[in-house]
């Protein structure tokens, strides 16, 4: 749909009913987390912190008209009442033992929501083990053929909207980080991906699966980790045809997030970059999963790509031209989800004379992640009543490796992220887009 298109839209399907919320992860730290801090803001036990969604505002108009409504206030977005959860893991763990185990949230916080948390248990996964090296899975469906299991999925998700009385459904990958895979001829066209299906081509990860069912099934599909998953023109090809937003990929939380805040700013007064060298340590199992080189691979270069994006070398030779760019990620178990991340910034100014930032950032993972799961879910199932399909590039925001149309390039840039969704919420509500200039106010 063109942008003129959607400029004349009017008739945005409302929130109406519940919204189910699919996790593929279920049982996951990201996942529990996120779940059991909704239902605590549900009986008004904590304030959702760190949700756009729940928490921000948006301005309208001048300056000088004061209309700075809350963003839930001013888009029909699902409340969070009437949000309902399931999801698959190869764990067979309802939530409350999840979250047990997770051990991200106080034990006491575990036990006031225990019997919301125990009513949810996930369905057995589809999943293969040459994908997550590091977990072994135990509760996984028997099927073997890749046309079976996707029938089994559709035939969960069913059951599922059934059991819970739901009609709008999204669908947030919040599962392991799978192994890398490079783009194949499987991946390249909805025929050819299509024909993989029937051959149980081993280039289509347990991901796909899902987002393939998700997909055919109406349901949005959103990618939380840096696997390809929807990210190949195939299964955006799918989505165009079934008219399904989607959007990936991989969570932008602890020092990425932060990388991409201070490297605009180095980038704005035109500072120099040497080198910048991150690494940290974590302790949950998605730093057990990340442990394995296959799955690292796909993070490390879901890291990687920021700085380029946003410093430019190829514009700003002078300033940015092969500064050194290291990530490391390293398992150290005693730290749990609590991640402590160090980042070392060379840096040089006015005459090439140099200086270093050091970033300590003792950050929690998934208390991070879960407000974005939130947002992300309701920015989607929002986009899809509007009737907007295909990659949501106004939802990059979220993400470390934005998805975007062939041909362009990603925006990493956190504020400029952000301007881009706030206009397009402005434009989706026929609003003016705010392109800050100001000049009206002095110029008569
Ligand atoms: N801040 C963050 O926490 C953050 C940021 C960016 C991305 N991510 C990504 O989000 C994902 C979840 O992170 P997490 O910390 O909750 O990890 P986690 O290991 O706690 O949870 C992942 C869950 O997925 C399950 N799983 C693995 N393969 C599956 C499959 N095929 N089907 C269904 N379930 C499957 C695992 O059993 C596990 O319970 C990871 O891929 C991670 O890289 C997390």
């Amino acid at each position: 749909m063109k942008e003129k298109e959607i400029r004349k839209k009017d008739n945005i399907l409302p929130a109406k009913g519940r919204l189910g919320v699919l996790l593929p992860g279920l049982a996951g730290a990201v996942s529990t987390t996120f779940i059991a801090g909704v239902e605590a803001v549900r009986r008004g036990m904590a304030l959702p912190i760190g949700s756009l969604t729940q928490m921000g505002t948006i301005r309208l108009g001048k300056r000088t008209e004061g209309r700075v409504p809350k963003i839930k206030e001013f888009i029909p977005l699902a409340s969070l009442e009437d949000l309902v959860f399931g999801g698959w893991d190869i764990f067979p763990d309802n939530l409350y033992d999840a979250c047990l185990k997770a051990q991200v949230l106080e034990k006491n916080l575990v036990e006031a929501l225990k019997d919301f948390l125990a009513s949810i248990k996930p369905y057995p996964a589809v999943f293969r083990q040459e994908f997550v090296h590091n977990l072994q899975g135990e509760y996984v469906k028997k099927e073997t053929n890749y046309l079976d299991l996707i029938e089994a999925l559709k035939a969960d998700i069913e059951d599922f909207k059934k059991k819970n009385d739901v009609d709008r459904c999204v669908m947030v990958w919040c599962g392991s980080t799978e192994a890398y895979l490079p783009l194949k001829d499987v991946h390249k066209s909805l025929a050819n991906f299509e024909e993989g299906l029937k051959k149980n081509d081993p280039d289509i990860a347990p991901s796909m699966l899902y987002a393939y069912a998700a997909i055919t099934s109406g349901i949005t599909f959103v990618n939380g980790a840096p696997n390809l998953t929807v990210d190949i023109p195939a299964l955006i090809e799918l989505a165009e045809k079934h008219k399904v937003p989607i959007a990936g990929k991989d969570f932008k939380t602890g020092q990425t997030l932060l990388k991409t805040i201070i490297a605009p700013g180095i980038k704005a007064r035109m500072l120099g970059l040497k080198g910048w060298f991150s690494t940290n340590i974590l302790g949950n199992r998605d730093g057990l999963v990340l442990d394995d080189a296959a799955s690292f691979k796909t993070k490390e270069i879901s890291k990687k790509s920021v700085l380029d994006y946003i410093l430019q070398p190829e514009v700003y030779p002078e300033l940015y031209k092969d500064f050194y760019h290291k990530v490391r990620i390293n398992y150290y178990p005693p730290r749990g989800d609590n991640k402590e991340a160090w980042d070392n910034i060379d840096i040089f100014g006015w005459l090439g004379y140099e200086m270093q930032i050091k970033v300590n950032f003792l950050c929690r993972d998934s208390i991070l992640a879960a407000p974005v799961v939130l947002d992300l879910a309701l920015f989607i199932d929002f986009a899809q009543r509007v009737g907007l399909y295909g990659i949501q590039e106004w939802l990059s925001f979220y993400f470390k490796s934005p998805m975007v149309k062939e041909g362009l390039y990603p925006e990493h840039d956190l504020f400029i992220q952000l301007m881009k969704l706030k206009n397009t919420l402005r434009v989706l509500m026929k609003e003016d887009e705010i392109t800050h200039t100001g000049l009206d106010y002095y110029i008569e």
